[in-house]
């Protein structure tokens, strides 16, 4: 189990060394932001926020505000694998409810829940901005397109095979 002082220390490690990286000073929350969701596994804990205020002097509502203003940050523990599936109108358009159904069977989830075994979170999202390849999905930053129910069954096997190898 973590503790407040364990997140304290780590964060303000963190932030030294993003503030040794001579980021300009408005991307240096985001940059710490990313920095502390790497480091615990596609989340931010709570307890990390109270430590960036002390680090930053910004009150506690601006970094909420930052944190929750954007989709790719989460306050709850996820998935080694965020999976964000595009639901605006062109994806949806084009074979995206199918798509969509066939991710929710494979990985028996649905938004906002993760696999028994830890591996994949469901997100949904607004445009990727990658309309002329829809329907699209992102697995943490890397995008796929012109998807079908089959590619996105490969895709999520592709990635399972993957951890299965890493553990032998
Ligand atoms: S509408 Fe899906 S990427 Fe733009």
């Amino acid at each position: 189990m973590i503790t407040r002082d364990d997140v304290s220390k780590t964060v303000h490690d963190i932030y030294e060394k993003i503030t040794q990286e001579s980021f300009e000073e408005g991307d240096m929350l985001i940059n710490a932001l990313h920095a502390i969701q790497d480091h615990y596994g596609n989340y931010i804990p709570l307890e990390a926020a109270e430590a960036l205020k002390e680090l930053t002097g910004l009150p506690l509502a601006k970094i909420y505000e930052v944190m929750t203003f954007y989709t790719m940050f989460s306050n709850r523990p996820r998935g080694k694998y965020v999976i964000r599936v595009c639901k605006s109108l062109p994806c949806h358009v084009s074979r995206g409810g199918e798509v969509l159904d066939a991710l929710k069977n494979k990985l028996g989830v649905d938004f906002s829940e993760t696999t028994e075994d830890g591996l994949f979170t469901l997100e949904e999202s607004s445009c990727l901005g990658l309309c002329g390849v829809s329907p699209v999905l992102m697995v943490n930053d890397e995008a796929y397109g012109n998807l079908t129910p089959e590619r996105v069954e490969e895709i999520i096997d592709t990635l399972v095979t993957r951890e299965r190898s890493d553990e032998e």
